[in-house]
């Protein structure tokens, strides 16, 4: 029977899980992931079993708050070179919703990086993945979801049968920026948070050509499991879910459907609102009675995530 453990008190529970080779499920200020030791190949086996994970696809490592540096970084055996670009970035975002990805060290399993001679590395800022691995070292975590869904947000939406620690609802609820460093400038490898303006204060940032085939950057990805549209005719002027009834296809919706439940994800466009509620929302959509979710246009989103949230609902949402 998978347990819930608190923290500071469980900590040696926890710590014992993971020496253990098993896995276990991680609080971060972006979402739940799914935590397992860098150096154990049971662990990391069990991550992509557990999530019916294509093993090519890469786990981003997390590591404490002791990293404080490229320098660090390099000691730990995780990247090859320092650089003062990333040194930039660890002392701007770090900890926090930033993941940096750059050339691995050798001693980096393939089984993390699913083959590539890059890893993607992240400071978590929530307090008990940081006492976590303050104690445990550096951990994979891919989030807490099967491959393709909609990433947990809390403890209980985790469906994996595995241990949690329970750190309370994420704060930002939305899976962090993916940045990849070059000689001189920035690549957004997946957006979050932390936006394009404020990685254009330490270096030029350059348009991604997504020549790396990472899952978040699939088309198909982040999906709840019934029929998502996002539609382009407002209802209610705010951003809104909107569950319905007799129609699993856009447009018909609009003359044939049943409203169900409309649940405002936030009045005014905030998008820092939207990122908090939006995957409870659809996870309360999916465990509901209707047979298709709308979302109203994100025209209205304005804020730091409102790029992050534009990308999620065009990967999340059904083809129409
Ligand atoms: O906010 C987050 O980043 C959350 C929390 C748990 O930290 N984690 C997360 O992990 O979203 P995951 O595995 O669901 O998404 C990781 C993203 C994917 O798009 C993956 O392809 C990319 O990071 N990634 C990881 N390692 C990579 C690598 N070596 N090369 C290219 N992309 C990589
Ligand atoms: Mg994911």
């Amino acid at each position: 029977m998978a347990k819930i453990l608190r923290l500071p008190q469980d900590l040696a529970l926890a710590l014992d899980i993971l020496q253990n080779g098993q896995v276990i499920g991680i609080p971060t200020e972006t979402v739940y992931g799914l935590a397992g030791r860098i150096d154990s190949k049971r662990a990391l086996e069990l991550i992509f079993q557990l999530k019916h994970r294509p093993a090519t696809h890469p786990l981003i490592v997390h590591v404490g708050q002791t990293m404080q540096s490229s320098r660090d970084l390099k000691k730990a055996k995780l990247i090859v070179d320092t650089h003062p670009l990333i040194d930039r970035l660890i002392k701007t975002f770090w900890p926090g919703p930033l993941t940096i990805l750059t050339a691995k060290h050798p001693d980096v399993s393939p089984r993390v990086t699913g083959g590539s001679s890059m890893v993607a590395i992240r400071q978590p800022r929530h307090q008990d993945a940081s006492i976590l691995l303050a104690a445990a070292g550096p951990l994979a975590a891919p989030s807490a979801n099967r491959f393709g869904h909609t990433s947990p947000t809390t403890a209980e939406a985790i469906e994996l049968d595995v241990d949690v620690i329970d750190g309370g609802p994420c704060t930002i609820g939305i899976e962090s920026t993916l940045v990849l460093v070059h000689q001189t400038s920035l690549e957004i490898m997946r957006p979050g948070i932390i936006t394009t303006e404020a990685l254009e204060q330490l270096a030029p940032v350059v348009t991604s050509h997504h020549t790396l085939q990472a899952p978040g950057s699939l088309p198909h990805h982040y999906a709840p499991r019934k029929p998502l549209f996002v539609t382009d005719t407002p209802m209610t002027g705010a951003i809104a879910l909107i569950l319905l009834n007799g129609s699993s296809k856009l447009p018909a919706w609009q003359q044939s459907a049943t409203i169900v439940h409309t649940q405002i994800l936030s009045e005014d466009g905030d998008s820092l609102m939207v990122g908090r509620k939006l995957y409870t929302a659809l996870r309360t959509a999916d465990a509901s009675c209707c047979d298709s979710i709308v979302i109203e246009p994100p025209d209205t989103l304005h804020g730091p995530l409102k790029n992050a949230l534009c990308d999620r609902l065009k990967r999340a949402k059904s083809d129409t």
